[in-house]
């Protein structure tokens, strides 16, 4: 983080909005709005909670059991309800939802009223499959449309998904499949890599082997032929939705019913069940959505996300989906067929906001500016990021090549937090490198260890001081770990991220506090990457720390100790990798191995990976006394 920490620090440009992106938005004072808004943050919340259909109102808006929140008490809802049924009820009907393109070019364009159609014959075909409210459906599949239909499906009929990102290799899916003892797995034959074809039925076969509650296995066959089907536990996705009716009633859930699980890295091996709801979750992605991406009826919302992270839970499907928009997503990465993919999307389908990555903007950044010119990206209103600091040369970069006075929504939020709190709206003035100020009804700060709120300027810990609506709920079956973000510093939420906060209130979130690496803007945890390492048969211990990099923020490197009479060959640190690669998915393998004899350690035998990495990068590894050798 350090070259990152240097460039922000120095940063001091300020953008101002134009009048035009001004008198456009829905918040054009946000000073004025923020103040009214965390006066009395219920009454702001039930405000928006209006804006949205409830079968049955709610009694109370916050029952607030310290850490334990409930929100929109005694209130049923539904929030795939909410994305279609409301807007299928009104011209919206034959407005586009969702366009998709393949990797390949191939289109698929749903309307309002068809993608009602396909996900109400999805939640026939689940009941049909014994599929009831509060079961869990494990859906990994590769970013196509079939996604978005099965996890609203799910949402209609009260089951809760747990997506996962069809990156991962087998012993991780089976991890999270057995964590959430899914009965049913919703996968596809292949996706899509850079032209490569990916197998993912074989990853799900091996995953299956040791999950015994999985009775079912549905199967997106996008080639022809596609593999052979074992009936009765495997079936066809078409055939099964071939003979169910587009009609399938949204069921009322009550407003704390969960919606989702998904699993995220955390600071032990074990990957962490985050559970969302459906009322307050609709609520908070409703809100932000809105307000942050400023949208309207006529807008073009570009989210370059896969639907297997949080940022397309929120902000492909449900967000937008509340909103009412027109969504584009893509298959496939940036560079492929050519670096120019994005920027060529955004002309052809007219895109007006377009919300990326970092990363992204830094690899796009490497082919340079004369990509974004071949294509007319006058459309582009509001350009968002995502998933990990910005730094202000990239910020720049992507200001300049879109026309230079599109505003940058630098959205700062979490798996965890469900929608976006820290972030700008689009008539706030702008400094690049920082995500700006809390969204509206969200008390934010900067801390030391024991809760002061910290001078400005002073590197703290970031948290926020209140419940919101679209905050996790628990960690699945394992309560204790939620806790502990609410009870790390007393009486407030502790997002595990540096920060600080200028004199303008402005804040500069630096990277993690915790063992927790961002490759690319994917979370990965260190003990889960060392966890793969020492399940190779040649390696007795393994630390692994985030390095600086230049397009993925930071990459993953590894020290590692080999068993006695084991040596270091080109070939082992191959099969070391692959090892990773096969226990977690190609994303956690380091970018670099050491072979080392020993590690800092505590004496009470923990692994000391900040001295690991200040002696990595050359700086002073600071106290150093309870180190044993
Ligand atoms: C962590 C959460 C948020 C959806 C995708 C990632 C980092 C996220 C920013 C930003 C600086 C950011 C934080 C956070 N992060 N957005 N705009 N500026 N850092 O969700 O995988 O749960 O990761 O991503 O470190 O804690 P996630």
């Amino acid at each position: 983080m350090a070259d990152n920490i240097d460039t922000l620090l120095k940063e001091s440009r300020v953008y101002r909005p134009t009048p035009k992106t001004v008198s456009a938005a829905h918040i054009q004072d946000y000073e004025t709005a923020y103040k009214q808004s965390i006066a009395d943050p219920e009454a702001f919340w039930s405000g928006m909670a209006e804006e949205l259909e409830w079968f049955t109102p709610w009694k109370t808006v916050l029952e607030w059991n310290y850490p334990w929140a409930k929100w929109f008490v005694g209130a049923t809802c539904n929030i795939a309800y909410n994305c279609l049924d409301r807007h299928v009820a009104t011209w919206r009907k034959n407005k586009v939802a969702l366009i998709w393109v393949g990797e390949n070019d191939q289109e698929r364009i749903f309307t309002y009223a068809e993608l009602h159609r396909q996900v109400n014959r999805c939640a026939n075909a689940l009941k049909k499959l014994g599929i009831q409210k509060g079961d869990r459906v494990t859906i990994y599949l590769p970013k196509i449309p079939e996604q978005v239909v099965a996890m609203l499906a799910c949402a209609r009929i009260g089951a809760i998904h747990s997506v996962v990102y069809s990156g991962f290799s087998a012993p991780a899916l089976s991890s999270r499949i057995n964590d959430a003892e899914a009965k049913l797995v919703i996968t596809a034959d292949v996706g899509f890599d850079r032209g490569k074809i990916i197998n993912l039925k074989p990853v799900v076969d091996e995953a299956v082997k040791s999950c015994a509650t999985v009775e079912h296995v549905v199967v997106v066959r996008r080639q022809t032929p596609g593999p052979a089907l074992s009936a009765p536990k495997e079936i066809d996705w078409h055939d099964w939705l071939r003979h169910e009716t587009p009609h399938c009633a949204a069921e009322p859930l009550d407003a704390e019913a969960p919606l989702y699980i998904l699993y995220t890295s955390g600071t032990t091996g074990k990957p962490k069940g985050v559970v969302h709801v459906h009322g307050g979750y609709m609520v908070g992605t409703y809100a932000t959505t809105k307000y942050v991406f400023d949208l309207k009826d006529d807008d073009v919302y570009f989210c370059v996300a896969d639907p297997g992270w949080v940022t397309g839970h929120s902000y492909i499907v449900y967000g937008p989906l509340l909103n009412g928009a027109t969504i584009l997503t893509a298959e496939g990465k940036p560079d492929y067929p050519t670096p120019g993919r994005w920027w060529d999307l955004i002309e052809r389908y007219g895109v007006s906001i377009f919300y990326t990555t970092p990363t992204a903007i830094r690899l796009l950044m490497r082919y340079g500016e004369d990509w974004p010119k071949k294509s007319d990206l006058s459309t582009l209103r509001i350009l968002g990021s995502v998933g990990e600091p910005i730094n202000p040369e990239a910020w720049e970069w992507f200001h300049r090549v879109t026309g230079g006075d599109k505003p940058i929504m630098d959205t700062w939020w979490q798996t965890e937090t469900g929608s976006i709190l820290i972030t700008p709206l689009p008539s706030v003035p702008l400094k690049p490198g920082s995500a700006t100020r809390p969204f509206l009804g969200i008390e934010a700060d900067v801390v030391d260890r024991q809760g002061n709120s910290l001078p400005p300027n002073a590197g703290g810990f970031a948290v926020i001081k209140k419940p919101w609506p679209s905050m996790m709920r628990t960690i699945y079956k394992d309560p204790d770990r939620y806790k502990v973000y609410w009870t790390t510093i007393p009486n407030c939420y502790t997002a595990g991220d540096v920060c600080h906060k200028d004199a303008d209130g402005y804040m500069w979130f630096m990277g993690r506090a915790d063992d927790v690496i961002k490759v690319a803007g994917n979370r990965l945890g260190t003990a889960e990457v060392e966890s793969a390492l020492v399940s190779h048969q040649a390696v007795a211990e393994a630390a692994v720390i985030g390095k600086p990099h230049k397009t993925v923020g930071e990459s993953i490197k590894a020290f590692v100790i080999l068993k006695q009479g084991e040596k270091e060959t080109p070939e082992l640190i191959h099969s070391i990798k692959e090892q990773v690669k096969h226990e977690l998915g190609k994303i956690a393998v380091p970018a670099e191995i050491d072979i080392v004899t020993s590690l800092p350690k505590t004496r009470s035998g923990k692994i000391m990976r900040r001295v690991l990495k200040a002696k990595e990068l050359g700086q002073d590894p600071g106290d150093i006394s309870t180190i044993e050798e």
